[in-house]
Order: structure tokens, then C-alpha cells, then sequence
């Protein structure tokens, strides 16, 4: 059986607490699916189209990785495209029960795909696409905080 992963989210814009968590999880599946969500409620700085280049820059040395958009549920993009696991990953115990909620309600309504928490690296822990945007806003340096491609467009942006 070949062990298909999705790592779905905003992704807006793409940070290294991401690529980190996408290069752990790429070692643990034969082939690991970056899902951008492209209706979401939330309001995003960034297009899909521009987000998705961003992680396709970051991206392209990993053999077993591709990007791909999802819109409706989760579950149903996991159903239709043999998806056997959602990765998530966790920064701290306030991500915790929103993860939880969305792990639990996911597998009811598909029991047959597994959520995967991944805990954030102790140097990620603090990192979020929020945060990132905001010090970008106000010109702080985000270079040690993003990939390269999501760098330029950041500093683009503002
Ligand atoms: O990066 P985010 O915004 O935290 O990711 C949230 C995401 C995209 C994983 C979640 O909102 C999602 O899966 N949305 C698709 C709709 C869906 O399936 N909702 C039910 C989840 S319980």
C-alpha cells in the first residue's frame, strides 16, 4: 500500500515552521500532498496562486512532495485522492484543542484516515504566518523566519 499524507492549511504565507514540519513528514510517507485551502472564511494577505508558488520555491528539492488547492472538507479531498493521513503540527498546548476538535470531527466523518501531530521545533515554536506578516509590515527582519520566495513577497507586499 503506498502511504499517502496531506499536510492541509492557509499557508499564508508559507513560514520555516512549516518546512520543517513538511521535510519531517515527507521522511514518513511515500508521498506527502501540501494542501492550500483555497475557500477559506479567513480573510489571506496572499492569493492562492502566490502561495502556492511560495511553497513550490521551498519545496523543490524534495523528491516525495507536491502542492496541490483542496475547497469543501478535508475529508472528502482525502477520500477521492487516497489520502491515509492528515499531518497537523502542534507549537503549544493552546493549538492543542482546536487540533483536537478538528482531528476528532474529521474522523467522524471519515474513520479511516488518521490525524498525525507533529510537535513544532523548539526554534519554530514562537512562528506563525501572523506573526511573520506583522513584523514584515512594520519592515523587522523576517529572514530568518520564512523561506526565500516567501521573503521576497513578503517584503513585496509592504
Ligand atoms: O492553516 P490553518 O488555517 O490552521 O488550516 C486549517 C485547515 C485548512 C486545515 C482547516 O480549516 C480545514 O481542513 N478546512 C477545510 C474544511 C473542513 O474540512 N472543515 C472541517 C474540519 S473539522
Amino acid at each position: 500500500m503506498t502511504n499517502i499524507a496531506i499536510y492541509p492549511g492557509s499557508f499564508d504565507p508559507i513560514t520555516n515552521g512549516h518546512l520543517d514540519i513538511i521535510k519531517r513528514a515527507s521522511k514518513l510517507c511515500d508521498k506527502l500532498i501540501v494542501a492550500v485551502l483555497v475557500n477559506s472564511s479567513k480573510k489571506n494577505l496572499f492569493t492562492f496562486d502566490e502561495r502556492i508558488h511560495m511553497i513550490e520555491d521551498a519545496i523543490s528539492d524534495l523528491d516525495n512532495v507536491c502542492v496541490k488547492t483542496f475547497s469543501g472538507l478535508l475529508v472528502d479531498y482525502c477520500t477521492e485522492n487516497n489520502v491515509n493521513a492528515i499531518i497537523r503540527g502542534l507549537r503549544a498546548v493552546s493549538d492543542f484543542e482546536y487540533e483536537l476538535q478538528m482531528a476528532q470531527m474529521n474522523r467522524k466523518l471519515e474513520d479511516n484516515v488518521e490525524t498525525i501531530f507533529l510537535t513544532a521545533s523548539t526554534k519554530y515554536s514562537f512562528l506563525s504566518s501572523s506573526i511573520v506578516k506583522e513584523i514584515a509590515r512594520y519592515k523587522g527582519n523576517i529572514e530568518e523566519l520564512v523561506p526565500k520566495k516567501a521573503c521576497e513577497y513578503l517584503v513585496e507586499k509592504f
